[in-house]
């Protein structure tokens, strides 16, 4: 129906006359303007007049007559039908036969009436009008509704968030939107062969069964795409009816990476938060280990210098050494503190770590016992790692260890290097870790492993699982402390009750393995020569005088810089070493030095120091040519120390 009917003019009915006899049209005529108000009359006798008419204006009913000499009333309905016009269309003829009523009514007539009977003429035009009114009315409601639907439908469809309808009872897909096609990667066709069950993890299906037959839900669920991939969807949904059946309207927000992105936040403040933690601890352990250190020299000089006195039975003996004993295991301790601190001194070079594990192999084994079984696993061509090479075999001990404890009823250790590029996504990932080439060593145990409190705490210092006694909780914090002071990385992976594998990474460095330094021999630790030593700290200062004084050494001593100086412009003979502290208050031992030199050419520097200070060290790493002997301070290694530096071969600016 292309033209909409107007009702009837308030002025009257439109009526279109087809008629050739001039009587009958009259007759017609003068009947129906008797019964009704007629506003327009026009009367036509060919299919071309016809159209015209209906062209140019609206009509309300057409009276025709039945037959015409050259058009027929089934003529003057075609052209109604034609022109896609509702028109109600009333036949008269002169003759009565059924036949005809019926052919005529078949067309499309709504009534057919006999001129002898025009009585019945003004009834049913008005009745034909008024039902034709209804029928318009209910056109143009059902245009509006089939407008409404069309657009509703497009809201549907044009929805920026995927939607879809589904059959409550057989979760079928009913109707999906464009955004959810376009999304999911599914045609239309593959979503109305499918039900929800299709789009989610088997793992699911209980839940949703529940939902289905419960509340609405609002919630996060996963959904399957075409291409397999797992979404994680805020799911938003209603009961609606749908053509008629139960079902329900779903909303689908993909709100997958807004999840991955507060993971990754999550994380990230996570491992910040530890590494910060780990630091603080770090700092406070760095710092008593100094004083600790100080405090240590003094136990350990006094208790050995003791000993030295005693005759080889003096009932004394014994007791010493159990303070020497104590004292040593509280140097090791203070060690540890020092590593986890990252405040103790690195002495790094270029090491193949395949000939440092092999070289530990026996001992290792020894270590393990006869019930576990020690494998290694070294790649071939290993790149070098540049690191100290004592403090690795300190960290393998430590994981070694470890793996041993985690197997008390024996098993499997393994430990294997690789070469491993850390890329600036896994930096991204793992606070501290600096994208690039890296040496990789993993200690890989079949024991117990961890639980999610263990790992979380496992880099503290004190802390441990083991029994009062047993352990002391420093391993692993000192594998963390060397390892980040190198520059590397730790990683853990742990499945209780499988076992756990300890990574460490160190920066790869390019060039040839140097070589181990060599123990100096024990030879005459005496000497005669001038020593300046400043030292803060009296009780240091006075066992360190008197250790070198006892064995033979001239001694000039400074408890800071400027007495130094004062002592070093009263002196008029050759001073051959300065001996001096690294951390002093206002003046460091590195400026005493090179004031020092500058005032004295050719004097020798010995740093002694608790710990790292970067006056003569840059990240723990000791600046080269730099001579310095570690707290706490044994007799033994003073004097040893003394004599390597004045004995080693003059070096023009080696001093300072
Ligand atoms: N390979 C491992 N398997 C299972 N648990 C481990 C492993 N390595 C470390 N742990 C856990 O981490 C804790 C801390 O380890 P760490 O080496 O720092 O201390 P410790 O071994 O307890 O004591 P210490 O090493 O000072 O003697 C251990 O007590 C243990 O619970
Ligand atoms: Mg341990």
């Amino acid at each position: 129906m292309s033209r909409a009917i107007t009702p009837v003019p308030p002025g009257g009915l439109r009526i279109l006359l087809v008629e050739d006899s001039d009587d009958d049209a009259a007759l017609v005529e003068r009947e129906l303007r008797r019964g009704l108000a007629v506003s327009q009359l026009r009367r036509v006798q060919d299919a071309a007049t016809m159209r015209d008419a209906l062209d140019g204006s609206e009509y309300d009913v057409v009276v025709s007559d039945w037959s015409l000499p050259s058009f027929g009333a089934a003529a003057a309905l075609e052209v109604v039908r034609e022109a896609g016009l509702d028109l109600p269309f009333i036949i008269t003829s002169g003759t009565i036969d059924e036949q005809t009523a019926v052919a005529a009514l078949r067309a499309g007539a709504r009534d057919f009436i006999l001129k002898t009977n025009l009585a019945r003429l003004v009834p049913a035009v008005e009745r034909e009008v008024r039902e034709s009114k209804a029928r318009a009315g209910h056109r143009r409601a059902d245009t509006d509704l089939h407008a409404s639907e069309a657009r509703y439908r497009e809201l549907f469809d044009n929805s920026p968030l995927p939607m879809w309808v589904l059959d409550r009872t057989t979760l079928a897909f009913l109707a999906v939107n464009a955004a959810a096609v376009q999304h999911y990667g599914y045609s239309r066709e593959e979503f109305a062969r499918m039900t929800v069950e299709d789009i989610r993890p088997a793992e699911d299906l209980p839940a949703l069964q529940q939902a289905v037959a419960g509340a609405p839900e609002s919630d996060v669920v996963w959904h399957r795409k075409h291409d397999g991939s797992l979404i994680a969807v805020e799911v938003q949904s209603r009961d609606v009816s749908f053509e008629g059946r139960p079902a329900r309207l779903v909303l689908a927000h993909d709100v997958t990476a807004r999840l991955q992105a507060e993971e990754a936040l999550r994380k990230s403040e996570e491992q910040l938060r530890q590494s910060q933690k780990l630091e603080a601890i770090g700092s406070l352990a760095g710092g008593i280990a100094h004083d600790f250190n100080n405090m240590l020299s003094v136990v350990l000089s006094y208790a050995s210098l003791v000993l030295g006195e005693l005759k080889p039975g003096d009932p004394l003996r014994a007791d010493i050494e159990e303070i020497q004993h104590a004292g040593e295991r509280a140097a090791e301790m203070t060690r540890q503190l020092l590593a986890f601190g990252r405040k103790q001194m690195l002495q790094p070079r270029v090491v193949d770590l395949n000939r440092l594990v092999a070289g530990m192999e026996k001992m290792l084994q020894r270590l393990l016992g006869a019930g576990i079984d020690l494998s290694l696993l070294p790649t071939a061509k290993l790149g070098k790692a540049f690191a100290d090479p004592g403090q690795v075999e300190q960290i393998i001990m430590n994981l070694v260890v470890n793996a041993r404890d985690a197997l008390p009823r024996g098993g499997k250790v393994s430990i294997e290097t690789a070469d491993v590029v850390l890329d600036a996504a896994y930096a991204a990932q793992h606070a501290g870790v600096t994208p690039g080439p890296h040496v990789m060593l993993a200690v890989t145990d079949s024991g117990t492993g961890m639980d999610v409190e263990t790992l979380a705490h496992m880099f503290e210092p004190f802390f441990t699982t083991k029994e009062q006694g047993k352990g002391t909780g420093l391993g692993l914090s000192t594998v963390f402390g060397i390892v980040k002071q190198s520059g590397g990385h730790v990683s853990v992976d742990s499945d209780l009750g499988r076992g756990t594998s300890l990574k460490i990474f160190l920066p790869s460095r390019e060039g040839e393995e140097d070589d181990m330094p060599q123990a100096p021999e024990r030879g005459d630790l005496r000497g005669k020569e001038t020593i300046l030593l400043v030292e803060d700290e009296e009780q240091v200062r006075v066992l360190v005088r008197s250790v070198l004084r006892r064995n033979g050494y001239n001694v000039l001593e400074a408890q800071n810089g400027g007495e130094a100086f004062l002592v070093c412009e009263q002196y008029d003979a050759r001073i051959d070493l300065l001996l001096t502290d690294v951390v002093m208050p206002r003046m460091s031992g590195r400026e005493v030095a090179v004031r020092l030199t500058g005032m004295r050419p050719g004097l020798r520097v010995l740093y002694v120091s608790g710990y790292t200070e970067n006056s003569i060290v840059h990240q723990g790493v000791l600046d080269s040519g730099v001579s310095f002997l570690a707290k706490p301070i044994t007799p033994e290694a003073l004097l040893r120390k003394v004599r390597e530096v004045l004995d080693a071969p003059a070096e023009p600016g080696r001093s300072a």
